[in-house]
Protein backbone atom coordinates (compact mmCIF):
# COMPACT_ATOMS: atom_id res chain seq x y z
CA UNK A 1 0.00 0.00 0.00
CA UNK A 2 1.03 3.83 -0.41
CA UNK A 3 -0.57 6.97 1.27
CA UNK A 4 -2.07 9.73 -0.20
CA UNK A 5 0.09 12.27 0.03
CA UNK A 6 2.83 9.93 -0.67
CA UNK A 7 1.42 8.92 -3.85
CA UNK A 8 0.24 12.77 -4.68
CA UNK A 9 4.12 13.87 -4.55
CA UNK A 10 5.36 11.18 -6.74
CA UNK A 11 2.45 11.68 -9.54
CA UNK A 12 3.40 15.53 -9.68
CA UNK A 13 6.60 14.25 -11.11
CA UNK A 14 5.05 12.46 -13.80
CA UNK A 15 4.58 13.81 -17.29
CA UNK A 16 2.02 12.45 -19.52
CA UNK A 17 4.06 13.49 -22.58
CA UNK A 18 6.19 10.87 -22.23
CA UNK A 19 5.82 7.26 -22.31
CA UNK A 20 5.25 4.96 -19.98
CA UNK A 21 8.01 3.88 -17.60
CA UNK A 22 8.61 0.24 -17.48
CA UNK A 23 9.77 -0.55 -14.16
CA UNK A 24 6.94 -1.09 -11.69
CA UNK A 25 5.52 0.44 -9.47
CA UNK A 26 6.37 3.73 -11.64
CA UNK A 27 4.43 2.52 -14.96
CA UNK A 28 0.74 2.24 -12.66
CA UNK A 29 1.86 5.59 -11.27
CA UNK A 30 1.92 6.98 -14.66
CA UNK A 31 -1.36 5.36 -15.60
CA UNK A 32 -3.34 6.11 -12.37
CA UNK A 33 -2.34 9.81 -13.51
CA UNK A 34 -3.77 9.18 -17.16
CA UNK A 35 -7.19 6.79 -15.88
CA UNK A 36 -7.52 10.16 -13.66
CA UNK A 37 -7.90 12.27 -16.99
CA UNK A 38 -10.01 10.27 -18.50
CA UNK A 39 -12.59 9.56 -15.82
CA UNK A 40 -12.62 13.43 -15.23
CA UNK A 41 -13.18 13.45 -19.14
CA UNK A 42 -16.08 11.13 -18.80
CA UNK A 43 -17.70 12.59 -15.95
CA UNK A 44 -17.75 16.22 -17.55
CA UNK A 45 -19.45 14.66 -20.38
CA UNK A 46 -21.89 13.66 -18.03
CA UNK A 47 -21.97 16.02 -15.77
CA UNK A 48 -21.74 13.88 -13.37
CA UNK A 49 -18.90 11.80 -11.05
CA UNK A 50 -18.49 8.53 -12.79
CA UNK A 51 -20.01 5.51 -10.71
CA UNK A 52 -18.41 2.00 -9.90
CA UNK A 53 -19.70 -1.13 -8.01
CA UNK A 54 -17.75 -4.32 -7.24
CA UNK A 55 -19.17 -7.69 -6.63
CA UNK A 56 -16.57 -10.40 -5.10
CA UNK A 57 -17.26 -13.49 -4.52
CA UNK A 58 -14.71 -16.70 -2.68
CA UNK A 59 -12.72 -16.37 0.11
CA UNK A 60 -10.64 -13.78 1.77
CA UNK A 61 -7.91 -13.54 -0.64
CA UNK A 62 -10.82 -12.16 -3.28
CA UNK A 63 -11.79 -9.64 -0.65
CA UNK A 64 -8.27 -8.99 -0.11
CA UNK A 65 -8.16 -8.09 -4.12
CA UNK A 66 -11.30 -6.49 -4.32
CA UNK A 67 -10.38 -3.76 -1.96
CA UNK A 68 -7.12 -2.77 -3.56
CA UNK A 69 -8.97 -2.72 -7.15
CA UNK A 70 -11.21 -0.06 -4.98
CA UNK A 71 -8.72 1.58 -3.67
CA UNK A 72 -7.17 1.94 -7.73
CA UNK A 73 -11.09 3.17 -8.60
CA UNK A 74 -11.43 5.72 -5.78
CA UNK A 75 -7.98 6.78 -6.37
CA UNK A 76 -8.67 7.35 -10.31
CA UNK A 77 -11.78 9.48 -9.32
CA UNK A 78 -15.23 6.77 -9.51
CA UNK A 79 -17.04 7.02 -6.83
CA UNK A 80 -17.99 3.69 -5.51
CA UNK A 81 -22.04 2.80 -5.00
CA UNK A 82 -23.85 -0.40 -3.48
CA UNK A 83 -25.70 -1.68 -7.06
CA UNK A 84 -24.91 -2.60 -10.57
CA UNK A 85 -26.60 0.35 -11.95
CA UNK A 86 -23.28 1.70 -12.10
CA UNK A 87 -20.82 3.23 -14.68
CA UNK A 88 -18.41 0.60 -14.37
CA UNK A 89 -19.23 -2.90 -12.51
CA UNK A 90 -16.02 -5.30 -11.97
CA UNK A 91 -16.55 -9.33 -10.92
CA UNK A 92 -13.93 -10.90 -8.95
CA UNK A 93 -14.79 -14.49 -9.64
CA UNK A 94 -14.45 -17.57 -8.06
CA UNK A 95 -14.07 -21.25 -9.10
CA UNK A 96 -13.37 -23.10 -6.36
CA UNK A 97 -16.57 -25.03 -6.87
CA UNK A 98 -19.38 -24.85 -10.09
CA UNK A 99 -21.48 -23.09 -8.36
CA UNK A 100 -19.54 -19.56 -7.95
CA UNK A 101 -19.20 -20.08 -11.70
CA UNK A 102 -23.00 -20.18 -12.69
CA UNK A 103 -23.23 -17.36 -10.14
CA UNK A 104 -21.15 -14.97 -12.49
CA UNK A 105 -22.90 -16.27 -15.29
CA UNK A 106 -26.71 -15.32 -13.61
CA UNK A 107 -25.46 -12.11 -13.01
CA UNK A 108 -23.77 -11.39 -16.11
CA UNK A 109 -27.19 -11.67 -18.08
CA UNK A 110 -28.50 -8.82 -15.87
CA UNK A 111 -25.59 -7.01 -16.36
CA UNK A 112 -25.89 -7.09 -20.10
CA UNK A 113 -30.16 -6.29 -20.03
CA UNK A 114 -28.54 -2.92 -17.79
CA UNK A 115 -25.85 -2.40 -20.44
CA UNK A 116 -28.17 -2.19 -23.44
CA UNK A 117 -30.10 0.85 -21.62
CA UNK A 118 -26.38 2.40 -20.74
CA UNK A 119 -24.02 1.99 -24.14
CA UNK A 120 -21.14 3.79 -22.15
CA UNK A 121 -21.53 0.97 -19.36
CA UNK A 122 -18.35 -0.71 -18.55
CA UNK A 123 -18.23 -4.94 -17.31
CA UNK A 124 -14.76 -6.20 -16.31
CA UNK A 125 -14.01 -9.35 -15.07
CA UNK A 126 -11.03 -10.85 -12.97
CA UNK A 127 -10.51 -13.12 -10.52
CA UNK A 128 -9.69 -17.10 -10.35
CA UNK A 129 -12.67 -17.82 -12.74
CA UNK A 130 -10.91 -15.95 -15.30
CA UNK A 131 -7.30 -17.94 -15.35
CA UNK A 132 -9.26 -20.72 -16.90
CA UNK A 133 -9.14 -20.93 -20.55
CA UNK A 134 -12.51 -22.14 -21.42
CA UNK A 135 -13.97 -19.57 -19.21
CA UNK A 136 -12.41 -17.05 -21.67
CA UNK A 137 -13.68 -18.77 -24.36
CA UNK A 138 -16.99 -18.87 -23.16
CA UNK A 139 -17.47 -15.50 -22.06
CA UNK A 140 -15.97 -14.30 -25.83
CA UNK A 141 -18.57 -16.70 -27.38
CA UNK A 142 -21.63 -15.88 -25.29
CA UNK A 143 -21.02 -12.62 -23.58
CA UNK A 144 -19.29 -10.60 -25.93
CA UNK A 145 -20.35 -7.66 -24.33
CA UNK A 146 -17.49 -7.49 -21.43
CA UNK A 147 -15.19 -5.21 -22.07
CA UNK A 148 -12.05 -6.06 -19.96
CA UNK A 149 -11.24 -9.28 -18.26
CA UNK A 150 -7.93 -10.11 -16.46
CA UNK A 151 -6.98 -12.47 -13.85
CA UNK A 152 -5.23 -13.11 -11.08
CA UNK A 153 -1.35 -12.39 -11.16
CA UNK A 154 -1.89 -8.61 -12.24
CA UNK A 155 -4.82 -6.98 -10.59
CA UNK A 156 -2.05 -4.43 -10.03
CA UNK A 157 -2.31 -3.28 -13.49
CA UNK A 158 -5.90 -2.09 -13.22
CA UNK A 159 -5.02 1.50 -13.95
CA UNK A 160 -3.18 0.38 -17.19
CA UNK A 161 -6.11 -1.80 -17.92
CA UNK A 162 -9.17 0.60 -17.20
CA UNK A 163 -6.95 3.26 -19.77
CA UNK A 164 -7.22 0.42 -22.16
CA UNK A 165 -10.41 -0.82 -22.05
CA UNK A 166 -11.77 3.60 -22.75
CA UNK A 167 -9.14 3.70 -25.49
CA UNK A 168 -10.46 0.62 -27.19
CA UNK A 169 -14.17 -0.42 -28.40
CA UNK A 170 -12.98 -4.06 -28.22
CA UNK A 171 -12.68 -6.56 -25.54
CA UNK A 172 -9.49 -6.24 -23.59
CA UNK A 173 -7.80 -9.46 -22.14
CA UNK A 174 -4.73 -9.84 -19.76
CA UNK A 175 -4.36 -12.96 -18.33
CA UNK A 176 -1.29 -14.57 -16.77
CA UNK A 177 -0.35 -18.03 -16.78
CA UNK A 178 1.65 -17.48 -13.36
CA UNK A 179 3.73 -14.76 -12.04
CA UNK A 180 6.73 -14.82 -10.20
CA UNK A 181 6.28 -10.83 -9.20
CA UNK A 182 5.19 -9.03 -6.43
CA UNK A 183 3.82 -5.31 -6.84
CA UNK A 184 3.71 -3.41 -3.89
CA UNK A 185 2.70 0.13 -2.89
CA UNK A 186 -0.26 0.59 -4.68
CA UNK A 187 -2.99 2.58 -3.16
CA UNK A 188 -5.53 0.33 -1.53
CA UNK A 189 -8.56 0.54 0.31
CA UNK A 190 -10.39 -0.81 3.40
CA UNK A 191 -13.54 -2.09 4.22
CA UNK A 192 -13.61 -1.91 7.84
CA UNK A 193 -11.07 0.89 9.75
CA UNK A 194 -10.48 -1.32 12.36
CA UNK A 195 -9.42 -4.70 10.74
CA UNK A 196 -7.79 -5.51 7.93
CA UNK A 197 -6.66 -9.00 5.94
CA UNK A 198 -2.95 -8.74 5.21
CA UNK A 199 -1.53 -11.00 2.41
CA UNK A 200 1.60 -12.73 3.40
CA UNK A 201 1.94 -15.01 0.54
CA UNK A 202 0.30 -15.96 -2.81
CA UNK A 203 -0.40 -19.33 -4.45
CA UNK A 204 -0.25 -22.77 -3.54
CA UNK A 205 1.70 -26.00 -4.02
CA UNK A 206 -0.22 -28.55 -2.60
CA UNK A 207 -1.87 -29.21 -5.57
CA UNK A 208 -4.80 -31.54 -3.54
CA UNK A 209 -6.19 -33.37 -6.13
CA UNK A 210 -9.65 -31.69 -5.91
CA UNK A 211 -8.83 -28.15 -6.02
CA UNK A 212 -8.49 -25.81 -9.16
CA UNK A 213 -6.75 -22.84 -6.85
CA UNK A 214 -3.12 -23.88 -7.53
CA UNK A 215 -4.05 -23.52 -11.26
CA UNK A 216 -5.34 -20.31 -10.98
CA UNK A 217 -3.51 -18.75 -8.33
CA UNK A 218 -0.33 -19.42 -9.35
CA UNK A 219 3.06 -21.18 -7.60
CA UNK A 220 3.46 -20.14 -3.64
CA UNK A 221 5.16 -17.32 -3.44
CA UNK A 222 5.90 -15.35 -0.03
CA UNK A 223 6.20 -11.74 0.84
CA UNK A 224 9.14 -10.29 2.42
CA UNK A 225 8.95 -10.04 6.47
CA UNK A 226 9.60 -6.74 6.46
CA UNK A 227 6.96 -5.75 4.05
CA UNK A 228 4.59 -7.21 6.02
CA UNK A 229 5.44 -5.77 9.26
CA UNK A 230 6.06 -2.20 7.56
CA UNK A 231 2.17 -2.76 6.00
CA UNK A 232 1.23 -3.57 9.60
CA UNK A 233 2.91 -0.98 11.31
CA UNK A 234 0.92 1.62 8.64
CA UNK A 235 -2.88 0.37 9.02
CA UNK A 236 -2.37 -0.12 12.97
CA UNK A 237 -0.89 3.91 12.84
CA UNK A 238 -4.20 4.77 10.89
CA UNK A 239 -6.00 2.83 13.24
CA UNK A 240 -6.31 -1.10 12.50
CA UNK A 241 -6.40 -2.68 16.17
CA UNK A 242 -7.11 -6.81 14.05
CA UNK A 243 -5.01 -8.42 11.22
CA UNK A 244 -5.81 -11.44 9.67
CA UNK A 245 -2.72 -12.85 7.86
CA UNK A 246 -3.61 -14.97 4.65
CA UNK A 247 -2.34 -16.90 2.57
CA UNK A 248 -3.62 -20.42 1.35
CA UNK A 249 -1.50 -22.42 3.28
CA UNK A 250 0.12 -20.36 6.05
CA UNK A 251 2.11 -23.02 7.65
CA UNK A 252 4.37 -22.77 4.96
CA UNK A 253 4.94 -19.31 4.90
CA UNK A 254 8.55 -18.36 4.23
CA UNK A 255 10.27 -21.66 2.75
CA UNK A 256 11.13 -19.85 -0.55
CA UNK A 257 12.72 -16.47 0.70
CA UNK A 258 16.26 -15.97 0.15
CA UNK A 259 16.37 -15.67 3.77
CA UNK A 260 13.81 -18.45 4.95
CA UNK A 261 12.00 -17.94 8.32
CA UNK A 262 8.92 -19.63 9.47
CA UNK A 263 5.34 -18.78 10.10
CA UNK A 264 5.79 -18.82 14.07
CA UNK A 265 8.96 -16.59 13.93
CA UNK A 266 6.78 -13.75 11.58
CA UNK A 267 4.04 -14.16 13.77
CA UNK A 268 6.37 -13.33 16.76
CA UNK A 269 7.37 -10.31 14.32
CA UNK A 270 3.58 -9.08 14.41
CA UNK A 271 2.98 -9.81 18.06
CA UNK A 272 5.82 -6.54 18.95
CA UNK A 273 3.96 -3.98 16.72
CA UNK A 274 2.69 -1.63 19.06
CA UNK A 275 -1.23 -0.47 19.16
CA UNK A 276 -1.48 -4.05 17.52
CA UNK A 277 -4.20 -5.82 19.68
CA UNK A 278 -5.52 -8.66 17.46
CA UNK A 279 -3.53 -11.45 15.40
CA UNK A 280 -5.87 -14.37 13.09
CA UNK A 281 -4.72 -15.94 10.18
CA UNK A 282 -5.98 -18.78 7.36
CA UNK A 283 -5.65 -20.84 6.18
CA UNK A 284 -3.23 -23.25 8.13
CA UNK A 285 -2.98 -27.10 6.42
CA UNK A 286 -2.33 -29.49 8.68
CA UNK A 287 0.46 -31.01 7.14
CA UNK A 288 2.80 -28.23 8.27
CA UNK A 289 1.73 -26.93 11.40
CA UNK A 290 4.51 -27.25 13.85
CA UNK A 291 4.97 -27.35 17.39
CA UNK A 292 6.78 -24.24 17.45
CA UNK A 293 3.49 -22.84 15.95
CA UNK A 294 1.74 -24.12 18.65
CA UNK A 295 4.14 -22.99 21.00
CA UNK A 296 3.88 -19.29 20.00
CA UNK A 297 0.55 -19.26 19.81
CA UNK A 298 0.33 -20.62 23.71
CA UNK A 299 2.32 -17.72 25.12
CA UNK A 300 1.20 -15.26 22.55
CA UNK A 301 -1.02 -12.33 23.92
CA UNK A 302 -2.39 -11.45 20.56
CA UNK A 303 -2.94 -14.53 18.60
CA UNK A 304 -6.63 -15.09 18.78
CA UNK A 305 -8.04 -18.07 20.30
CA UNK A 306 -8.90 -20.21 16.88
CA UNK A 307 -7.21 -21.83 14.76
CA UNK A 308 -9.36 -22.96 11.12
CA UNK A 309 -7.70 -26.62 10.42
CA UNK A 310 -9.74 -28.45 7.45
CA UNK A 311 -10.22 -31.66 7.39
CA UNK A 312 -11.16 -32.51 4.10
CA UNK A 313 -12.21 -35.92 4.43
CA UNK A 314 -11.91 -38.46 7.80
CA UNK A 315 -11.08 -41.91 6.21
CA UNK A 316 -7.09 -42.49 5.17
CA UNK A 317 -8.41 -43.97 1.98
CA UNK A 318 -9.91 -40.81 1.08
CA UNK A 319 -6.82 -38.56 2.07
CA UNK A 320 -4.73 -40.30 0.41
CA UNK A 321 -6.88 -39.79 -3.09
CA UNK A 322 -7.06 -36.17 -2.00
CA UNK A 323 -3.36 -35.86 -1.82
CA UNK A 324 -3.98 -34.47 1.63
CA UNK A 325 -0.36 -36.04 2.78
CA UNK A 326 -2.04 -36.60 6.62
CA UNK A 327 -3.82 -39.99 7.91
CA UNK A 328 -6.87 -39.96 9.57
CA UNK A 329 -4.57 -40.65 12.66
CA UNK A 330 -2.12 -37.71 12.50
CA UNK A 331 -4.82 -35.64 11.94
CA UNK A 332 -6.18 -36.39 15.50
CA UNK A 333 -3.08 -36.32 16.99
CA UNK A 334 -2.35 -32.84 16.12
CA UNK A 335 -5.61 -31.58 17.46
CA UNK A 336 -5.62 -33.09 20.48
CA UNK A 337 -1.75 -31.59 20.65
CA UNK A 338 -3.37 -28.53 20.12
CA UNK A 339 -6.41 -28.85 22.48
CA UNK A 340 -4.08 -29.87 25.45
CA UNK A 341 -1.58 -27.05 25.04
CA UNK A 342 -4.14 -24.40 24.32
CA UNK A 343 -7.54 -25.30 26.25
CA UNK A 344 -9.49 -22.28 25.25
CA UNK A 345 -8.72 -22.72 21.77
CA UNK A 346 -11.84 -22.86 19.08
CA UNK A 347 -11.03 -25.25 16.10
CA UNK A 348 -13.22 -24.48 12.75
CA UNK A 349 -12.51 -26.58 9.46
CA UNK A 350 -13.90 -27.46 6.41
CA UNK A 351 -15.31 -30.82 4.93
CA UNK A 352 -15.80 -32.05 1.54
CA UNK A 353 -18.75 -34.78 1.04
CA UNK A 354 -18.54 -36.84 -2.16
CA UNK A 355 -15.34 -37.17 -3.18
CA UNK A 356 -15.17 -39.42 -5.90
CA UNK A 357 -14.61 -43.25 -4.39
CA UNK A 358 -15.84 -41.95 -1.10
CA UNK A 359 -18.86 -44.43 0.44
CA UNK A 360 -21.08 -44.00 3.46
CA UNK A 361 -18.24 -45.97 5.40
CA UNK A 362 -15.80 -43.29 4.58
CA UNK A 363 -18.25 -40.40 5.83
CA UNK A 364 -18.46 -42.43 9.33
CA UNK A 365 -15.07 -42.02 9.49
CA UNK A 366 -15.28 -38.22 8.80
CA UNK A 367 -18.47 -37.90 11.48
CA UNK A 368 -15.96 -40.00 13.83
CA UNK A 369 -13.16 -37.08 13.77
CA UNK A 370 -16.11 -34.72 13.70
CA UNK A 371 -17.59 -36.13 17.05
CA UNK A 372 -13.90 -36.38 18.42
CA UNK A 373 -12.25 -33.51 17.77
CA UNK A 374 -15.74 -31.46 18.71
CA UNK A 375 -15.38 -28.21 16.22
CA UNK A 376 -16.60 -24.82 16.96
CA UNK A 377 -17.76 -24.64 13.47
CA UNK A 378 -17.56 -26.67 10.19
CA UNK A 379 -17.88 -25.36 6.25
CA UNK A 380 -19.43 -28.27 4.97
CA UNK A 381 -18.99 -28.84 0.86
CA UNK A 382 -20.62 -31.35 -1.21
CA UNK A 383 -17.54 -32.32 -3.69
CA UNK A 384 -17.50 -29.97 -6.87
CA UNK A 385 -15.44 -31.93 -10.05
CA UNK A 386 -12.88 -29.21 -11.28
CA UNK A 387 -11.68 -29.92 -14.82
CA UNK A 388 -8.15 -30.41 -14.98
CA UNK A 389 -7.20 -31.60 -11.31
CA UNK A 390 -6.28 -34.94 -11.11
CA UNK A 391 -9.68 -35.75 -9.13
CA UNK A 392 -12.19 -35.01 -12.05
CA UNK A 393 -10.60 -37.97 -14.24
CA UNK A 394 -11.33 -40.55 -10.99
CA UNK A 395 -14.38 -42.43 -11.09
CA UNK A 396 -17.18 -42.10 -8.86
CA UNK A 397 -19.81 -44.98 -8.14
CA UNK A 398 -21.67 -42.91 -5.76
CA UNK A 399 -24.91 -41.06 -6.65
CA UNK A 400 -25.90 -38.19 -5.87
CA UNK A 401 -29.03 -39.43 -3.88
CA UNK A 402 -26.16 -41.49 -1.48
CA UNK A 403 -23.91 -38.03 -1.39
CA UNK A 404 -26.68 -35.85 -0.22
CA UNK A 405 -27.66 -38.49 2.73
CA UNK A 406 -23.68 -38.64 3.92
CA UNK A 407 -23.90 -34.87 3.50
CA UNK A 408 -27.10 -34.62 5.59
CA UNK A 409 -25.94 -37.05 8.50
CA UNK A 410 -22.35 -35.75 8.59
CA UNK A 411 -24.17 -31.74 8.76
CA UNK A 412 -26.09 -32.70 11.37
CA UNK A 413 -23.32 -34.72 13.61
CA UNK A 414 -21.64 -30.77 12.79
CA UNK A 415 -24.48 -28.78 14.12
CA UNK A 416 -24.81 -30.66 17.32
CA UNK A 417 -21.08 -30.26 17.90
CA UNK A 418 -21.22 -26.65 17.73
CA UNK A 419 -24.10 -25.88 19.20
CA UNK A 420 -22.43 -27.69 22.66
CA UNK A 421 -18.99 -25.82 22.09
CA UNK A 422 -20.37 -22.20 21.49
CA UNK A 423 -22.70 -22.58 25.03
CA UNK A 424 -19.54 -23.74 27.19
CA UNK A 425 -18.51 -20.08 27.89
CA UNK A 426 -21.91 -18.97 29.34
CA UNK A 427 -21.54 -16.78 31.71
CA UNK A 428 -18.24 -15.81 31.69
CA UNK A 429 -16.39 -12.36 30.67
CA UNK A 430 -14.63 -11.60 27.82
CA UNK A 431 -13.09 -9.19 25.55
CA UNK A 432 -14.58 -8.59 22.33
CA UNK A 433 -14.19 -6.33 19.11
CA UNK A 434 -17.20 -4.25 18.65
CA UNK A 435 -17.72 -4.55 14.38
CA UNK A 436 -21.03 -3.28 13.53
CA UNK A 437 -24.47 -1.84 14.73
CA UNK A 438 -26.52 -5.24 14.60
CA UNK A 439 -28.56 -5.77 11.66
CA UNK A 440 -31.88 -6.26 13.73
CA UNK A 441 -31.77 -4.18 16.50
CA UNK A 442 -30.03 -1.14 16.26
CA UNK A 443 -30.32 -0.63 20.27
CA UNK A 444 -27.66 -3.71 19.64
CA UNK A 445 -24.06 -3.65 18.65
CA UNK A 446 -21.85 -7.27 17.34
CA UNK A 447 -19.02 -7.89 18.37
CA UNK A 448 -15.99 -10.56 18.01
CA UNK A 449 -14.73 -13.02 20.37
CA UNK A 450 -10.72 -14.15 20.28
CA UNK A 451 -12.22 -17.27 19.47
CA UNK A 452 -14.38 -15.94 16.72
CA UNK A 453 -17.55 -16.35 18.02
CA UNK A 454 -20.15 -13.49 17.86
CA UNK A 455 -21.44 -11.75 20.59
CA UNK A 456 -24.87 -9.19 20.45
CA UNK A 457 -25.18 -6.88 23.42
CA UNK A 458 -26.44 -3.18 23.98
CA UNK A 459 -24.39 -0.46 23.00
CA UNK A 460 -24.32 2.75 20.73
CA UNK A 461 -22.06 3.14 17.16
CA UNK A 462 -19.58 4.93 19.07
CA UNK A 463 -18.12 1.37 20.51
CA UNK A 464 -17.81 0.51 16.64
CA UNK A 465 -13.95 -0.74 16.00
CA UNK A 466 -13.03 -0.92 20.29
CA UNK A 467 -12.59 -3.90 22.71
CA UNK A 468 -14.75 -3.97 25.48
CA UNK A 469 -15.31 -6.82 27.94
CA UNK A 470 -18.74 -8.39 27.64
CA UNK A 471 -20.58 -11.17 29.88
CA UNK A 472 -21.88 -13.74 27.83
CA UNK A 473 -25.73 -14.03 29.27
CA UNK A 474 -27.27 -16.50 26.88
CA UNK A 475 -26.60 -18.40 24.19
CA UNK A 476 -28.10 -18.90 21.03
CA UNK A 477 -26.84 -21.56 19.00
CA UNK A 478 -24.42 -20.41 17.17
CA UNK A 479 -23.90 -16.86 18.75
CA UNK A 480 -24.09 -14.85 22.47
CA UNK A 481 -26.18 -12.35 23.93
CA UNK A 482 -24.35 -10.44 26.18
CA UNK A 483 -24.03 -7.09 28.64
CA UNK A 484 -20.85 -4.90 28.57
CA UNK A 485 -19.48 -5.39 31.98
N1 LIG B 1 -6.19 -23.44 1.11
C1 LIG B 1 -7.29 -23.75 1.91
C2 LIG B 1 -8.60 -23.91 1.19
C3 LIG B 1 -9.01 -23.06 0.07
S1 LIG B 1 -10.50 -23.53 -0.73
C4 LIG B 1 -6.99 -25.06 2.59
O1 LIG B 1 -6.25 -25.88 2.11
O2 LIG B 1 -7.59 -25.27 3.60
C5 LIG B 1 -11.66 -23.57 0.61
C6 LIG B 1 -12.35 -24.89 0.78
O3 LIG B 1 -13.11 -25.22 -0.37
C7 LIG B 1 -11.41 -26.07 0.95
O4 LIG B 1 -10.95 -26.21 2.25
C8 LIG B 1 -12.29 -27.23 0.55
O5 LIG B 1 -12.99 -27.75 1.65
C9 LIG B 1 -13.28 -26.61 -0.42
N2 LIG B 1 -13.04 -27.07 -1.79
C10 LIG B 1 -11.94 -26.90 -2.55
N3 LIG B 1 -12.10 -27.51 -3.75
C11 LIG B 1 -13.33 -28.07 -3.74
C12 LIG B 1 -14.07 -28.85 -4.68
N4 LIG B 1 -13.57 -29.17 -5.86
N5 LIG B 1 -15.32 -29.26 -4.34
C13 LIG B 1 -15.84 -28.93 -3.13
N6 LIG B 1 -15.19 -28.22 -2.21
C14 LIG B 1 -13.94 -27.79 -2.50
FE1 LIG C 1 -6.51 -26.11 -2.57
FE2 LIG C 1 -5.15 -27.80 -1.10
FE3 LIG C 1 -3.99 -25.53 -1.87
FE4 LIG C 1 -5.93 -25.48 -0.05
S1 LIG C 1 -3.92 -26.44 0.19
S2 LIG C 1 -5.73 -24.16 -1.83
S3 LIG C 1 -7.29 -27.12 -0.72
S4 LIG C 1 -4.64 -27.21 -3.17
FE1 LIG D 1 -12.25 -19.06 -4.95
FE2 LIG D 1 -9.98 -18.21 -5.85
FE3 LIG D 1 -10.45 -18.09 -3.29
S1 LIG D 1 -11.04 -20.00 -6.54
S2 LIG D 1 -11.84 -19.78 -2.93
S3 LIG D 1 -11.54 -16.99 -4.83
S4 LIG D 1 -8.49 -18.47 -4.25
Amino acid sequence: MIRNEELEQILETIDLQNDAPAQEPMRQYYFIKKAREIVAEESSKRGRPLTANEQTFGCQMNAKDSEKLIGILENIGFEMIDDESADLVFYNTCTVRDNANQRVYGRLGLVHSMKKKNPHKKIALCGCMMQEPTVIEKIQKSYSFVDLIFGTHNIYKFAELIVAMYSSDRMIIDIWKDTDKIVEDLPTERKFPFKSGVNIMYGCNNFCSYCIVPYVRGRERSRNPKDIIREIEKIVADGVVEVMLLGQNVNSYGKTLDEPMSFAQLLQEVEKIDGLERIRFMTSHPKDLSDELIQVMKHSKKICRHLHLPLQAGSTKILTAMNRRYTKEQYLELAHKIRREIPDISITTDIIVGFPGETAEDVNETIEVVKEVQYDNAFTFIYSKRTGTPAAAMPNPTTDEEIKENFDRLLKVVQETARNRVGRLMGEVHSALVEEQNEHDPTLVSGRLSNNTIVHFPGNTSLIGKIVDVRLVEAHGFYYIGEMT
